[in-house]
């Protein structure tokens, strides 16, 4: 069944009414769902029309309907994939065997462990993005940011809904802890760095949603292959909303630079505080962002050698991305070949798996570094953005702390912190970005260091009123 029941108090696709104990220990978390939106959800605007998105199918087309919603009132539900008839590990050493449709026992906190990870980076991402608002570019970027923050809050329901129906008691603790710990918060932080660092300025928004949502897509895809069927069928489904994210990412990035490049063309000069001065990002500081946000979320992989990622493997609670282009799908045979500082080190694949992950992350992200660097190439300029290594800012691994710069060059310690500010935001770099953050909210009018989007939402015009403010 791939539509979706609207007349319950909690849309889903899931029989929820078939579940009463079920149903209403979920009916019982939603006010306070509810509430924690209120309060660290956006700031403002919960009185405004946005022209949102809303699920009503989990098909791949046409699976979404749009129209004007106050965001408080925003039908967050549960919506799964549909499932495989008679779906097979596809991986680990179980590989073949029925999937689960229930939690095995001796994987209960290992799954838990992941489902509560993974649904935390969710609301932390909201409340990361809570002050936004008051700086939007334009109504069309507002909008974004609001179906980004509201499709967060559905994944985490999404999560919630696997802890409440899965887990029993520790599942429904687990669930109120997802709305206690709250993002840089001193006593109750969320799980993972990334999600504690205050996203306060649009080009660090746009990064998130390039990089760190990106991170999320591969989380998803790896989850998406568990040997628990309802972990995987919801992971499945959340992959759909979340391509949303990272268009907003790649092409906010690319209106960035398409901006950068008119006031490079119109003043003829290449000199940043030129460019700076006429209110626009100058390409070497969009780099300093991508450095930062890159190597941010290059930690969430974790460490390149990891038995909890051979166990997750082996066990079949967790795949790799895209699990059946590969060949071999028990890897207890094959090395990979590390770098690390001591020098090249044979690791068993299992145990590499991260690694694996992470490389596969980076191709995909080189998909808009690719876009960009032709606008820039196209107006003549010979400057070209790229990601930066690997090694760089690590704080987990096997590079954990070592002085290397964006190239992948290890620097004597001093020199590497006093070469710090060339590689990512300095203070006044971020104090800067923070002066171009002037609300606009004029239908149609863009924040002078941004281009207009080249469509709108939905086949409507850049101009269309996305967001009414009451
Ligand atoms: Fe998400
Ligand atoms: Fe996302």
């Amino acid at each position: 069944m791939s539509g979706i029941n609207y007349s319950e108090k909690i849309p889903n696709n899931v029989n929820l009414a078939n579940d009463r104990t079920l149903q209403r220990a979920l009916e019982h978390w939603q006010p306070h769902f509810i509430d924690w939106w209120q309060h660290l959800g956006p700031s403002d605007f919960q009185r405004a029309d946005v022209y949102l998105r809303t699920a009503t199918s989990v098909d791949a087309e046409g699976w979404a309907t749009y129209g004007a919603v106050k965001m408080p009132e925003y039908r967050w539900g549960i919506f799964l994939a549909d499932a495989q008839p008679e779906r097979k590990i596809g991986f680990g050493d179980n590989m073949g065997q029925p999937a689960w449709q229930q939690v095995p026992g001796e994987f209960r906190s290992t799954l838990r462990r992941l489902i509560v990870t993974q649904g935390d980076t969710e609301p932390a991402s909201v409340e990361q993005q809570r002050l936004l608002g008051h700086t939007c570019p334009s109504l069309y970027d507002l909008r974004n940011l609001f179906q980004v923050n509201v499709e967060e809050g559905r994944h985490l329901w999404a999560m919630v809904y696997l802890l409440h129906a899965y887990f029993g008691r520790d599942g429904r603790e687990e669930a109120e802890e997802l709305l206690a710990r709250h993002s840089g918060d001193a006593d109750k932080p969320r799980i993972l760095t990334t999600f504690n660092e205050p996203i306060s300025d649009w080009l660090s928004f746009y990064c998130f949603t390039y990089f760190t949502d990106r991170d999320g897509k591969y989380q998803l895809k790896s989850l998406a292959e568990s040997a628990f069927d309802p972990l995987s069928r919801t992971c499945r489904f959340m992959l759909t909303e979340e391509a949303h994210h990272m268009f907003v990412g790649e092409t906010g990035i690319g209106r960035v630079v398409k901006r950068t490049l008119e006031v490079m063309q119109e003043l003829g000069t290449e000199d940043p505080a030129r460019i700076r001065a006429a209110g626009a990002v100058d390409l070497a500081l969009l780099q300093k962002y991508l450095n930062f946000w890159c190597s941010s979320s290059l930690d969430l992989f974790g460490s390149e050698i990891s038995s909890n990622a051979a166990s997750n493997f082996a066990n079949g609670l967790k795949g790799r991305p895209d699990e059946s282009q590969y060949e071999d799908h028990v890897l207890r045979n094959v090395q990979l070949k590390l770098d690390t500082p001591q020098g090249a080190q044979d690791v068993p694949m299992l145990n590499a798996l991260n690694e694996v992950m992470r490389e596969s992350y980076l191709k995909d992200c080189e998909i808009g570094l690719k876009r960009w660097n032709r606008q820039i190439e196209r107006a003549g300029y010979a400057f070209r953005l790229s990601l930066p290594s690997t090694r760089f800012r690590r704080s987990i691994g096997s590079w954990v702390g070592l002085p290397v710069d964006p190239q992948g060059k290890l620097h004597a310690r001093e020199e590497f912190d006093k070469r710090l500010a060339e590689w990512i935001p300095s203070e006044a770099d971020r104090a800067f970005v923070r002066s171009l953050m002037q609300r606009v909210v004029e239908p149609g009018k863009m924040a002078g260091w941004v281009a207009p989007p080249e469509r709108g939402i939905n086949n409507l015009p850049v101009e269309y009123e996305y967001v009414k403010l009451s």
